[in-house]
């Protein structure tokens, strides 16, 4: 499974899906930039997150705030104060470890030498050490377990400390003495701030969403797994805003509609799993993780937080602006209108970056095609139609006699509605094999028959199996193939 993931970053680079940021310069931890095709696959995740949550409800409208926002409102929302992840630094090497992560670790390691009795009661141990802030249990408890530096083996341990995990910088207009501004650590707070200008400009009528797709930062301590944790990376949040009362109602529908997002374009739903969590996040009273099986376990992908009317109050308080919304419906229960009230809200948080890990790792083969008398094997990317980078692949038998330029006439007509790839050089075969290894979903090839009659053959990437079709037809097939 760990060969296996290697073999998916490797994969990912060679084909330019995702690179280490400022590679040149030995790169930038927990930093990656996106190539070619990484950001065509992007797109296509936000598109398809887009079209599900904004297009497909009529009552869920979609915004884009900016990154840089009021410092008051990391103060009213909780974060500079809570949002922290308790440190701990080996004295001698001078490293830095999260002290969950390390206690985490060690639970691993029990389960993995069979040690269910130490697992579950380190567990259980360390959930109500982090639920209490504990800071001196922490510690206690990696001592206890004799928990070794990961990097030196020798330990001299200091005390477990609280660091804040937003990135500050100076803004350049503001006077002297003023706060610092942060870069956002969710997109959250940008829909919170902006609920009555769309509720009052959109004319919207509770239950209503403001979804939004945009950058967030976390000066995370520890770098892990390629993607899955980064300092700068991608939120697609959607809050939902409800009546009081109404909130778990709502908090179990979106449980279930988010899990059949996840489903839809392919992914294994024996890969799935929700985890309620132990420890409730500030503003919430009910929380669930959507967790997929990566090949290093089952890991959050995406939270659905029921968050209260927490950080609408807040901000009634910090800004002294009031965040109500009139609801003119009759309660039958009084026989009169709902009135005035500060909203519920359903958040829905998926990282961008996590769900485009798990479609890669879905995703990716090593197909062995082996044969009696022929070893053979290839990569492949079975992505949905929908997320592939390239829809279909233009394929000329050769470079002469005038198929390069039917084969342009072809993408010519196709290039407006799909992305197409086009390529002349090598054998077909090995244009196949480049074209499976990116996950395009089938490729056109013309030959001399498509000069006399009009038709080409598309190779199918999963099946592999070829057919004959008419050129007029190019345009439904793909078309049929990527919706969803
Ligand atoms: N507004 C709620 C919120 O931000 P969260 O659980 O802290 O909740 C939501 O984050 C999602 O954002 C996570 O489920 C994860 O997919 C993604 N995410 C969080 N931190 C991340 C990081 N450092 N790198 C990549 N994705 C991250």
């Amino acid at each position: 499974n760990e060969e296996n993931f290697k073999n998916v970053i490797s994969h990912a680079k060679e084909y330019g899906f995702v690179f280490q940021s400022s590679e040149i310069y030995d790169g930038l931890s927990a930093v990656y930039d996106y190539g070619q095709l990484g950001a065509e696959l992007k797109n296509n995740i936000k598109t398809y997150w887009w079209k599900a949550m904004v297009q497909l409800n009529e009552n869920i409208v979609g915004i884009d705030s900016a990154i840089f926002m009021h410092p008051k409102i990391w103060k009213a929302s909780g974060h500079v104060d809570g949002f922290n992840d308790p440190m701990i630094d080996n004295k001698d090497s001078k490293k830095r470890y999260r002290a969950d992560q390390l206690l985490e670790d060690k639970i691993e390691a029990y389960k993995v030498a069979g040690d269910q009795q130490n697992a579950e009661s380190l567990q259980a141990d360390m959930d109500e050490a982090l639920k209490a802030e504990d800071l001196p249990r922490l510690k206690a408890l990696i001592e206890e377990h004799k928990i070794a530096c990961p990097v030196s083996k020798t330990c001299n341990w200091t005390d477990v400390r609280q660091f804040n995990l937003m990135f500050a910088t100076q803004f350049g207009a503001m006077a002297e003495g003023a706060e610092e501004v942060y870069l956002r650590p969710e997109t959250a707070q940008g829909i919170f701030v902006n609920f009555l200008n769309v509720q009052k400009s959109g004319r919207m009528k509770i239950p209503f969403g403001i979804a939004q797709i945009g950058k967030a930062f976390r000066n995370e301590v520890i770098a892990r797994q390629f993607i899955m944790r980064m300092r700068e990376f991608e939120q697609m949040e959607m809050q939902f805003f409800v009546r009081p009362g109404s909130e778990l109602e709502w908090y179990n529908k979106w449980k279930e509609i988010r899990l059949q997002w996840h489903l839809a374009l392919g992914t294994d739903p024996k890969k799935y799993q929700f985890h309620d969590h132990a420890k409730l996040a500030h503003y919430a009273n009910a929380a669930v993780d959507i967790e997929y099986e990566f090949p290093f376990g089952f890991k959050e992908v995406e939270g659905i937080h029921s968050r209260t009317d927490f950080d609408l109050s807040q901000h009634q308080e910090f800004s002294r602006k009031k965040m109500q919304y009139f609801d003119p419906e009759v309660n039958p229960e009084t026989g009169k209108p709902y009135g005035n009230y500060v909203p519920y809200v359903i958040e829905t948080s998926i990282g961008l970056d996590r769900f485009f890990l798990v479609t890669l790792v879905n995703a990716f083969e090593e197909e062995d095609l082996s044969t009696a008398d022929k070893q053979d094997s290839r990569s492949v990317l079975r992505l949905h139609p929908a997320l592939a980078p390239y829809k279909a692949a233009v394929l000329p038998l050769t470079k002469k006699d005038g198929l390069p330029e039917k084969a342009r006439e072809i993408m010519d007509a196709l290039k407006f509605d799909f992305n197409m790839a086009y390529d002349e050089k090598d054998a077909i075969g090995k244009r196949y094999r480049r074209q499976d290894a990116i996950g395009t979903p089938f490729c056109i090839t013309i030959d001399y028959d498509t000069l006399e009659d009009n038709t080409v053959t598309i190779r199918h990437r999963d099946s592999m199996e070829q057919e004959r079709v008419a050129i007029a037809d190019l345009n439904r097939i793909i078309g049929d193939l990527v919706s969803w």
